[in-house]
């Protein structure tokens, strides 16, 4: 199979998650590992999968990445799965955790699910987890959505961990899983 794995990233979090996937996808597998700004839509037609990758900004995946998956196709010729990072809450825990994941992480789930849809693409599912915020979205995140101090402490000790090595084994077992699929 021809693969590429393609995203927006920033700080770095995103990224380590594209090495981790194009690892798996190398092994077996014609891959290719780019920036979403050096692709063409019209490029993808080559590939039988596509990996798409963001960082999640304001709620959603990242204005460069929203502007690509409008560009693709109805029905694609190309399977395609997405992977993502955020700074926020992950939906595991109680109401209020589920709430404000839903509030600071939840669009960019939906715009993936919005590909099967609205384009009816062969969407093979996304991946996501938390990654180190940069200082500015760090202020941003205690300043507006954790303000309790102590909560905040000890969300920020664990939020600066990620991408970690679990995160890194989880994403190559996303990776494996869509390709023994195939
Ligand atoms: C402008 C901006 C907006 C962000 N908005 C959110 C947000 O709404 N929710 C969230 O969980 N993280 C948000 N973040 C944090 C990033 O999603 C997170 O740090 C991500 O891992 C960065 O990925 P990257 O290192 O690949 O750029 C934002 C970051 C930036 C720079």
């Amino acid at each position: 199979m021809k693969i590429l794995i393609t995203y927006f990233s920033q700080t770095g979090n995103t990224e380590k998650i594209a090495e981790a996937i194009h690892e798996i996808t190398s092994k077996n597998h014609e891959s290719y590992l780019k920036r979403i700004k050096k692709v063409k839509i019209k490029d993808l037609d080559e590939f039988d999968l596509v990996f798409i990758g963001s960082a999640c900004h304001d709620s959603d995946l990242a204005k460069p990445t929203l502007r690509f998956l409008k560009k693709i196709p109805d029905s694609p010729k190309y399977a395609i799965a997405g992977f993502y990072t955020h700074s926020t809450y992950l939906p595991e825990g109680d109401d209020r955790i589920k709430k404000l994941s839903e509030k600071w992480s939840g669009k960019c789930n939906a715009t993936f699910e919005e590909l099967k849809k609205e384009k009816n693409a062969n969407f093979k599912g996304y991946f996501r987890c938390q990654g180190i915020p940069s200082l500015p979205i760090e202020k941003f995140i205690h300043n507006t959505i954790i303000k309790d101090d102590e909560e905040w402490a000890v969300f920020i000790e664990e939020v600066k961990k990620h991408p970690n090595e679990n995160d890194i084994e989880n994403a190559k077992k996303f990776a494996q899983d869509i390709l023994n699929e195939f």
